[in-house]
């Protein structure tokens, strides 16, 4: 059966509205699935949605059954790379609604990351349209509870089957969605890397290029062999500033302030989570501060004692405390996670907000 929706429209953007051809499941899997023990990325919901790209324009996009892809075996993205994604969720507020963060941010970030790997735009407005529009489809697969969400993947790949280096004519994107629950259930142990590089000056840090968690893979795993959970990536050049984690941005609280690598070097992912936070910490009165932050400062202000806080900010990991931070051969410890009062309450704001149950003076969310 084909049927025909107009996907709902958003408040705030104007949005072109969209037709999406779809093919539902003849029936639904979400009866064996265990919503109270979900493990991260494993479990997805009935639908995707795909959306071609060929002749110079994007096609009709259609939200299909679930299921695997063939490819063929010059496929451009599994020789050369060109491929991206995006890391979104959507909750159930307490009113039984879809609730929707900030998916224009995603849309423009999706964007830039195209224009760096030389693929074609997706006009906003169609991302955010083809979000909603799986997500109608899918509603019931949003967890009901809390400490769940419905983790929405959207990514392109490029599909020309041709074994020459050029950038592809013909892409697909698509979005898949899977319910979560915590990505880290505690703080994490992150290791301070100081021979690996994640990104360089001029490099494709900024752009959320599936790449860059490739070549992330092995330092990870060798530092996960030292008891880490993630890395803290340093610059390229000096290997002296702290950047980012791999899955999250990074935040330090020092002498109250909130302190954050700067965005302008094209080697950090700008995270939606990260502009969020620190958005709502000065809306409360806090000092922000985003510079390059040296190793040798943090090292310096958790020896004084003036490092009051350090955590991951990102959609995955939403707000993670970090618990110690490995330097060479010294392992610093972060204070107790119940004095952490200021990402305490800034962890469960974001929560609230998402969960519908503080009132969204931002204007951030979009109900489904
Ligand atoms: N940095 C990296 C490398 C990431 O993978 C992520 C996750 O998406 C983030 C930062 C945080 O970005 P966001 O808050 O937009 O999810
Ligand atoms: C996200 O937080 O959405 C990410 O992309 C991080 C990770 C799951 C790759």
């Amino acid at each position: 059966m084909i049927l025909c929706i107009f996907a709902p429209q958003n408040s705030k953007m104007p949005l072109t509205t969209n037709k999406f051809d779809i093919n539902p499941v003849e029936s639904s899997r979400i009866n064996s699935v265990d919503f109270d023990n979900l493990v991260f990325g494993k479990t997805f919901s009935d639908h995707m949605l795909i959306m071609d790209y060929k002749n110079d324009e994007w096609q009709q996009g259609r939200i299909v059954p679930f299921g695997s892809i063939t490819m063929h075996p010059a496929t451009s993205v599994i020789h050369y790379g060109q491929s991206i994604f995006e890391g979104m969720k959507a909750n159930k507020t307490i009113d039984g609604e879809v609730n929707l963060f900030r998916p224009e941010m995603n849309a423009k970030r999706f964007a830039l990351s195209a224009k760096r790997m030389c693929m074609p735009a997706l006009p906003e407005n169609i991302f955010v349209d083809s979000i909603k529009a799986l997500l109608d489809v899918d509603r019931n697969w949003v967890p009901n509870n809390e400490v769940s969400s419905l983790y929405i993947r959207p990514f392109m790949f490029a599909t020309d089957p041709l074994v020459g280096i050029k950038p592809s004519s013909t892409y697909s994107f698509m979005i898949i969605t899977s319910p979560v629950g915590a990505y880290y259930s505690h703080p994490v142990r992150v290791k301070i890397e100081e021979s690996f590089t994640r990104a360089a000056v001029g490099g494709v840090g900024r752009a959320k290029a599936a790449g860059n968690y490739a070549a992330a893979l092995y330092p990870s795993k060798l530092a996960q062999e030292e008891g880490f959970h993630q890395l803290l990536w340093t610059d390229a050049v000096e290997h002296k500033y702290i950047e980012e984690s791999g899955t999250m941005n990074v935040v330090f609280q020092i002498d109250g302030k909130l302190v954050s690598p700067s965005e302008e070097s094209d080697t950090i992912l700008r995270g939606i989570t990260k502009r969020s936070v620190l958005e709502i910490a000065k809306s409360w009165g806090v000092e922000v501060e985003e510079r390059p932050v040296l190793i040798s400062e943090i090292i310096a202000a958790s020896n004084n004692g003036s490092l009051q806080d350090a955590f991951g900010v990102g959609t995955a990991a939403t707000l993670t405390h970090i618990g110690e931070i490995g330097y060479r051969d010294q392992l610093f410890t972060l204070p107790e996670i119940k004095t952490r009062e200021l990402s305490n309450k800034l962890k469960a704001y974001l929560n609230d907000l998402k969960l519908g149950k503080t009132e969204d003076t931002f204007a951030w969310c979009h109900r489904v």
